[in-house]
């Protein structure tokens, strides 16, 4: 068993994706990170990746989906240490659209972008609790706050964003702070398929944003970090986008309603 009197332990699910890793990455200056996927492949090469720079990161194989897998994960975490954060990251969309949606790709959405997130809290609440000052971060989307396609899946992200006004509400009180991060375009693995089907997909994407420079795994990263430390210790039940200003608007249509180029690009 590892050291208890040292860093605080840092949950961080789906951890062997780009944003996940990265979050692991940054929070391991200030915790003992329990990294958490359901790929243990390759979360191990994540993790060896990351220990290179000296880092104390833990992998964990877990299917957040899985109840008994939970149970399993909470009793290993303990292990190694106290947990005060963590960090709902994991996260995929399976139908693209409600009209190909199925009762099948609706329960995934929904299992696993809603669903785990809110069962991975119960799984360490005594936990948060017990800290003295618990945090939570749950990774949403931009596409929990406006409709840019994967319905079931934007659905779920907009109650995870409304799961963390109601664990901001009810755990105060526990010092336990809890907010969401909605990111824009992140290019990640998770996009693989899209940029085969089509090369310029981030270049049609960032049309679209005010700013023209998409957010990149660490920018999120930077997010988590910031609302998980001291310096955001009376930030709580907020969602902050990392979205490059899409959800502020999009020049062009201020474009057509001014008819003014002072709204046009470069
Ligand atoms: N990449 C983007 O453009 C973008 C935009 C908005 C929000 N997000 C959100 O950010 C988070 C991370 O996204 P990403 O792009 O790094 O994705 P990713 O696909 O690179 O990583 C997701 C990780 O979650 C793991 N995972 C999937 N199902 C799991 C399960 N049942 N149990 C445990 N682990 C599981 C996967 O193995 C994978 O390693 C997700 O919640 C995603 O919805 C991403």
């Amino acid at each position: 068993m590892t050291d208890k009197t040292s860093k605080p332990v840092a949950v961080v699910t789906g951890a062997a994706g780009d944003i996940g890793a990265a979050i692991a990455a940054h929070l391991s200056h200030s915790h003992r990170v329990a990294a958490v996927d359901i790929d243990l492949e390759a979360l191990k090469g994540t993790v060896s990746s990351l220990s290179q720079g000296g880092t104390d990161i833990t992998p964990f194989r877990c299917d957040l989906t899985d109840a008994a897998d939970l149970k399993r994960l909470g009793e290993a975490v303990r292990q190694i240490g106290q947990v005060d954060t963590l960090v709902n990251n994991a996260g995929a969309a399976a139908s693209l659209t409600l009209h190909q949606m199925t009762p099948e790709t609706l329960a995934s959405d929904v299992a696993l972008n809603l669903e785990a997130a809110l069962n991975c809290f119960k799984t360490f609440e005594q936990d948060l609790i017990g800290s003295g000052s618990g945090t939570v971060v749950n990774i949403a989307s931009v596409n929990g706050l406006a409709a840019f396609g994967h319905p079931a899946y934007s659905a779920a992200k907009a109650g995870l964003i409304h799961a963390t006004r109601a664990i901001a509400v009810e755990y105060g009180k526990y010092g336990i702070r809890a907010n969401a991060v909605a990111p824009g375009t992140v290019k990640t693995q998770a996009w693989k398929i899209r940029q085969e089907a089509n090369p310029d997909v981030f270049e049609e994407a960032l049309s679209w944003y005010p700013f023209k420079t998409l957010p990149e795994p660490s920018d999120i990263a930077e997010a988590v970090a910031f609302l998980v430390s001291p310096s955001a210790r009376c930030i709580t039940g907020v969602c902050l986008p990392v979205d490059s200003g899409l959800t502020a608007g999009s020049p062009a249509l201020p474009r057509t309603f001014t008819q003014s180029s002072d709204f046009d690009g470069l």
